[in-house]
């Protein structure tokens, strides 16, 4: 269809034109032809009645003429009628005898004149009209009607008249009838323009928009006008806006934060290796190095595999599926490495753990990656005192609760500890890490529906990670 390449501007117009002339037409057609009708009607009938008003006139003449008289009288009263009431006058008798017309009717050389259709009608019903070219050839209407004199008919008295002043008169009204549309026609196109303008102005303008924000500008948001769908579709567009340039915003600075996080380990990997190949390094520093050498490729190999278990949850690769079937032995498992790390350091570690925990709704891996995240982190951050796991479930839900007795944190750090790279200034240049370990505990939890809070009451306070967890309905 030629309207689909049209763009939504012409294609207003051109409809509402379509519509408006179609509907012109047909009323013009319907209105004219009334108009038409009417105007005719009340000629013809205008004549009828001036015919009956003067055919009265002829009864006398007529009856003196039948009996014998000549015809001056009828030609008398007829030149007399033609210059009051106008119009063109024949009288003839019963058998059709020409016997008085006016002057120019054609009637000079006639004798006696043909049945013409009004003359027959009249007969019959007094009164006979019938509209046909004159001996000019102009159309010409005829009124016959019947002259009685005492009920007994003498003959037809027959009055003409040009149509053409009918006819200009209905020319005259149709002209009227096409100027009156055109005002109309003027509204349509207006009407049309302007609903046309408000439909495409704003999507022209959400296509720039669209265009810059393809082209990098980020923070381009359009201006909504109105409520109605245009408005809805600008406020739909400003929200995906703002959504792309947080996303972008947060993928940049993963990134940076990423190749930052890279370079300090690989910086220290080219001096230890500077070092080493120096000759005649004694012995002991030699191990030095290469213990350093060791740690920093650890930190990076760490670092890596969280940046590649982040991609894989955001690319949507991790499926939150599984389910911990034997809860309680699991969880002994998980905590046994960790009680001999935190015995190493000199810490206590307690667990209390429902000895009657049903199936936990998450891929054992999953719960290991979460337990080892906020274990380590407890261990890491604590240089005196306790370390303690509690595991519970109550009414569907799973409670898991990690809290020690280390460097806590402020309460306005708290919401920022799930974020990615970020890291405490109290832990930042004294313990290592590199601030991805609760990013990932909590995509994960994200996937499964759980929720995970931090509390501290405040530095040197302690930490409590708190992880609720109900199975999908
Ligand atoms: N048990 C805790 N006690 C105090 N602060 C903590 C504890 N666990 C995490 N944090 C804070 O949250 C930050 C982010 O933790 P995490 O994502 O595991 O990164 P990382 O341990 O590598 O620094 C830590 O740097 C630290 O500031
Ligand atoms: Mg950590």
């Amino acid at each position: 269809m030629i309207l689909h390449r049209l763009t939504i501007r012409k294609r207003i117009l051109i409809i509402f034109l379509m519509v408006a002339i179609t509907g012109g037409v047909v009323q013009f057609i319907v209105a004219g032809r009334y108009l038409q009708l009417a105007t005719l009607e009340f000629y013809q009938h205008h004549l009828e009645t001036d015919a009956l008003l003067v055919s009265t006139a002829f009864a006398e003449p007529l009856v003196e003429y039948l009996d014998g008289e000549d015809s001056s009288s009828i030609s008398q009263v007829m030149g007399t009628l033609q210059q009051e009431v106008g119009h063109n006058y024949l009288i003839v008798d019963r058998n059709n005898r020409v016997m008085g017309y006016t002057a120019n009717t054609g009637y000079e050389q006639v004798d006696r004149v043909p049945d013409t259709p009004e003359l027959i009608q009249a007969r019959s019903e007094h009164i006979g009209a019938d509209i046909r070219p004159n001996n000019q050839g102009e159309a010409t209407l005829y009124v016959a009607i019947t002259v009685s004199y005492e009920n007994n008919p003498l003959g037809t008295f027959v009055l003409s008249e040009p149509m053409q002043p009918a006819y200009d008169e209905v020319t005259r009204r149709y002209l009227e009838l096409a100027g009156a549309t055109v005002p109309v026609l003027a509204l349509v196109i207006a009407a049309s323009l302007w609903i046309a303008g408000t439909i495409s102005r704003p999507i022209q303008s959400l296509r720039n928009s669209a265009m810059r924000m393809a082209h990098g500008a980020l923070d381009t948001r359009i201006q909504v006008h109105s409520q109605d769908e245009i408005g809805e579709l600008a406020n739909t567009f400003n929200y995906m806006a703002g959504q792309i340039e947080t996303l972008m915003h947060t993928q940049r600075s993963f990134v940076s934060n990423a190749a930052h996080e890279l370079r300090t380990p690989l910086m220290t990997l080219k001096l230890r290796a500077e070092a080493l190949s120096e000759e005649a390094l004694p012995a002991d520093e030699q191990e030095t190095y290469l213990r350093e050498i060791r740690q920093e490729v650890d930190h990076m190999a760490e670092l890596v595999s969280s940046l590649l278990m982040l991609a894989r949850i955001d690319e949507g690769r991790h499926q939150p599926n599984g389910t911990v079937t034997d809860t309680v032995a699991t969880l002994h498992d998980i905590m046994r490495h960790w009680r001999i790390e935190a015995e190493t350091k000199g810490l206590r570690f307690t667990a209390q753990i429902d000895p009657d925990l049903p199936d936990l709704p998450m891929s054992p891996n999953d719960l290991r990656v979460v337990l080892d995240n906020l274990l380590s982190n407890a261990i890491k951050y604590t240089t005196r005192g306790e370390v303690r796991l509690s595991v519970s479930h109550r009414k569907d839900a799973f409670t898991l609760e990690v809290s020690d007795t280390g460097v806590g944190f402020l309460p306005e750090q708290g919401t920022h500890l799930f974020d990615r790279f970020y890291r405490s200034e109290q832990v930042r240049g004294q313990y290592a890490g590199n601030g991805l370990g609760l990013s990932i505990v909590q995509s994960i939890l994200n996937h499964y529906g759980g929720r995970i809070e931090a509390h501290s009451a405040g530095i040197g306070q302690g930490a409590v990670f708190t992880l609720r967890l109900t199975p999908a309905p």
